[in-house]
């Protein structure tokens, strides 16, 4: 079976009110045009048709070379759309169609269609195989019509129903695979509708009046939900939480409220850790084992260790060593880095700085563009201030160095092993080893300091 896949995403989107294409809406951090390719892309050698037409060079500057394009300039239908990809689709013998706004269906079902197809293969009657699913509900569903012999004989959209076939509840998900010999002689036949649109759908009665056979296999209820406006976009992304949740849940992690964490599916997570609510985990985050994450953390593209905690804090591109801890109220921005068992506590903020293992730093400070050595005590309100209004410089501080609270470390500037800073002072010159400094600016506290004192 020579198979490629045609994914329609030329549509307005019309319901969604909005002034991205619909298909460009994300869902858990990806926009639906990806959740559709992903589920072709494992089953298909070449690369899958999207037909674009709204908004097509946003559509297209994200899909980028993962797919071939076919123009649809006037949206007449989703049967014009697939014209339109016809084209393209002249090597191959099976074609298999999805929509871009059904962003839960999963390769596994896709799977089974193709399996039931590639099973009544050798039926030269077959036009098509197509997934069905049944629903108390049909609300915004193109009916299945079945024949007093059980066959299917038609789709009926809904706007073409009679009163009796809008009581079907067996519809149309909008997923089929189609013999293309036969796609591509009965695809240009197909009637315009009274809406003055060309329906894939009719393909289904002139496959009947042929005498061609259709099979057909059910679609998970979870798989198959079209989403055609913002309500609809809010619970298919709750069924893409909860699918993400259960995975790590299965795993060894503890969600205490799977409804209130949101995690997107490139999130990794170790056994052991706990996420209480209110969190929110993105892109390529890691996170490890035995760690206590939020309640309400938001951790993005960032690394942490085993056995770390976060309360209350907001990660980005950071990385936490081994039994680092961050909050309650902590911000970790781009380049921060934590070393093993650093502790920072409530409204500290770190950018483009590594922490040396054991530091410390309870409350209120400011590093940036810094190397902290290991187990430096930072005391409370110090600030790095490491940008003159043009250029940002480097903050230094050796291993074991004691800032004292409200520091301002004027960079560039480097303080000692061993060094201390009293209370308050703005350090404008380098402080050796094993020194102190005090006072505005600072000044070395020597032995006639001292004595004079
Ligand atoms: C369609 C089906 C309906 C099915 C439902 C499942 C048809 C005629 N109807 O209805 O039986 O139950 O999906 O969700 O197929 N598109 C284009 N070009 C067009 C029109 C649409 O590319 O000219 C694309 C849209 O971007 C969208 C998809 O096709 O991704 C479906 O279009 P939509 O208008 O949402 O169809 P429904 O009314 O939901
Ligand atoms: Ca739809």
């Amino acid at each position: 079976m020579k198979t490629s896949a045609v994914i329609l995403a030329a549509g307005y989107g019309t319901r969604m009110k909005s002034d991205l294409p619909k298909v460009m809406h994300p869902l858990l951090g990806r926009p639906m045009i990806d959740w559709a390719l992903r589920a072709v892309e494992p089953l298909i050698a070449a690369l899958p048709v999207v037909v674009v037409g709204y908004g097509q060079e946003l559509v297209r500057s994200f899909v980028g070379e993962r797919a071939l394009y076919a123009e649809q300039q006037e949206l007449l239908g989703t049967g014009h759309a697939v014209l339109q990809a016809l084209p393209q689709l002249d090597a191959v013998d099976t074609v298999l169609v999805t929509y871009a706004d059904m962003p839960l269906l999963t390769s596994a079902t896709l799977h089974k269609l193709l399996a039931l197809y590639a099973a009544h293969q050798h039926d030269p009657a077959l036009a098509l195989a197509m997934l069905t699913f049944t629903r108390d509900n049909p609300q915004g569903f193109g009916r299945i019509v079945r024949g007093a012999n059980g066959e299917v004989s038609a789709i009926v959209e809904e706007v073409d129903c009679t009163p009796a076939q809008l009581q079907i509840r067996e519809l149309n998900p909008g997923v089929y695979c189609f013999n293309a010999a036969w796609l591509r002689r009965n695809l240009p036949a197909v009637p315009k509708s009274a809406k003055g649109e060309y329906y894939l759908t009719d393909l289904v009665a002139m496959a009947v009046k042929q005498g061609r056979s259709i099979v057909t296999a059910d679609a998970p209820l979870d798989d198959v939900y079209g989403v055609n406006n913002r309500l609809h976009l809010a619970e298919a992304e709750a069924i893409l939480r909860r699918r993400v949740a259960e995975r790590h849940m299965l795993a060894g992690v503890t969600i205490i409220d799977p409804a209130t964490t949101y995690i997107e599916d490139t999130v990794e997570i170790g056994a052991d850790t706990t996420l209480w609510p209110g969190c929110v985990l993105r892109g390529a985050t890691v996170i490890g084992r035995h760690c206590t994450i939020g309640p309400y953390s938001q951790i993005v593209d960032s690394v942490l260790a085993d056995g770390c905690r976060a309360v209350y804090s907001v990660l980005e591109q950071a990385r936490m060593d081994a039994h680092a801890e961050i909050g309650p109220f902590g911000r970790l921005r781009k380049g921060a880095h934590l070393g093993e068992g650093v502790h920072m506590g409530n409204f500290g903020e770190v950018k483009d700085s590594y922490l040396g293992p054991g530091v410390k730093m309870g409350h209120f400070s400011y590093i940036g563009n810094a190397e902290v050595g290991a187990n430096v005590n930072i005391g409370a309100g110090t600030i790095t201030c490491n940008y003159d209004g043009v250029h940002k410089s480097k903050t230094v501080i050796g291993d074991n160095a004691f800032i004292g609270s409200d520091t301002m470390l004027v960079a560039p500037i480097t303080v000692g092993e061993g060094a201390r800073t009293g209370a308050g002072a703005v350090v404008t010159h380098d402080v050796p080893a094993h020194t102190t400094v005090y006072g505005v600016p600072a000044r070395l506290r020597t032995d006639a300091a001292r004595a004079a004192e």
